[in-house]
């Protein structure tokens, strides 16, 4: 099989495809030909070594895959069969040919969703409706303030947001990255790279946003930190422009607000049964046309580095995927 390693930290450009063997299949395991995988942030992260896990090395990078079953392992469940396409959360590597996938880790795939849309939803969907539901409480009626908002998990939570009842604020670095955001529910924008984000924020929410959902951190979360309600919450969710905020307490004492993590990936440790449901109400809101995943590019899986470039420099909206086969 193909697959794209990683044998050091280091930059895009320093991994290799190459031709390894297929791994082994274990008991409750399925083996998949992958037919497209997700790029997400995190990958950018763990090839250079500047992610929270760090895996041995060689390693295959990725998180999110969408194939066909090719096969099952012993014990695996009865509603999984070869030939069924389906969505995998991979911890083990996703930029390959083939991958071997624990059972209560795949996810019949719906009708009519392709592998792009497949290989691209759990991560950044399901980051946004924990985070959203589970940790910040968003109620139908609060303002929802979303930074980096055309980006993978950032476009989800404005569609999230919105179908949730909330009325949101997308904040995002251009105004085609912004008009993405109109079009995927976002009810009134702000350019954080041309205006001043708490200026903006008293015109359009004088009392401040309810839940602010921040992947990017940095200035973007220092400025919206001012933008808070009274009793508000902040999910921090990534740091995509490099840098890891402080807070300082005072701010959180005199508007009674908190910021609260969220570790999505996590909950397949801690919460796996939590982490299916979420994903499965994910997947009827999709099937009933509530979700309209946005993929601004598909590559094939040797312009993998082309691929990680694009989320490193700030040119992907949506997600990315790479297509194998
Ligand atoms: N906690 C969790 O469970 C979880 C789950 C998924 C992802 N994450 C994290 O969330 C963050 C976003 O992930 P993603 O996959 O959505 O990434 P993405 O698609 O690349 O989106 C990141 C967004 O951040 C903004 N940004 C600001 N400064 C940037 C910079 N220097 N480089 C790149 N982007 C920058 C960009 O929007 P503008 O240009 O508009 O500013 C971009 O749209 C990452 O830190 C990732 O690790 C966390």
């Amino acid at each position: 099989m193909r697959a794209v390693l990683c044998k050091e930290f280091g930059p895009p450009e320093s991994l290799s495809l190459e031709e390894v063997p297929a791994p082994a299949l274990g008991p409750g395991q399925v083996r998949v030909a992958v037919k497209a995988a997700a790029i997400n942030f995190a990958d950018t992260l763990v090839i250079q070594g500047k992610y929270q896990e760090k895996p041995p090395f060689p390693f295959i990078p990725g998180l999110e895959l969408a194939g066909d079953i090719l096969e099952l392992g012993e014990g695996a469940p009865k509603h999984l069969a070869p030939g069924q396409r389906v969505i995998g959360l991979s911890p083990k590597g996703a930029y390959c040919s083939e991958a071997v996938v624990d059972a209560a880790m795949v996810l019949p795939m719906p009708p009519g969703m392709d592998y792009a849309v497949g290989a691209s939803f759990p991560v950044a969907y399901g980051t946004s409706h924990m985070g959203l539901v589970d940790r910040a409480g968003l109620k139908a009626g609060e303002t929802l303030l979303v930074l980096g908002a055309s980006g993978g998990v950032g476009l989800t939570a404005v569609e999230i947001g919105k179908a949730l009842g909330a009325r949101v604020i997308a904040a995002a670095s251009s105004d085609d990255k912004l008009a993405l955001c109109r079009a995927h529910g976002a009810d009134a924008t702000i350019n954080y790279a041309t205006e001043d984000l708490k200026a903006r924020m008293k015109e359009l929410a004088p009392k401040g946003a309810d839940v602010i959902y921040d992947p990017v951190g940095g200035d973007a979360f220092d400025a919206a930190l001012r933008c808070v309600a009274w009793e508000g919450r902040i999910v921090t969710i990534g740091y995509a422009s490099g840098r890891i905020p402080s807070v300082p307490a005072n701010l959180l004492l005199v508007k009674n607000c908190s910021v609260i993590g969220h570790y999505w990936g996590a909950y397949a440790r801690h919460n796996p049964a939590r982490l299916g449901q979420s994903l499965l109400e994910l997947m009827r809101m999709w099937s009933a046309g509530t979700l309209k995943p946005h993929v601004s590019h598909a590559l094939p899986l040797a312009q993998y580095a082309e691929a990680l470039r694009l989320l490193m420099d700030r040119k992907a909206t949506g997600k990315v995927v790479l297509t194998i086969g």
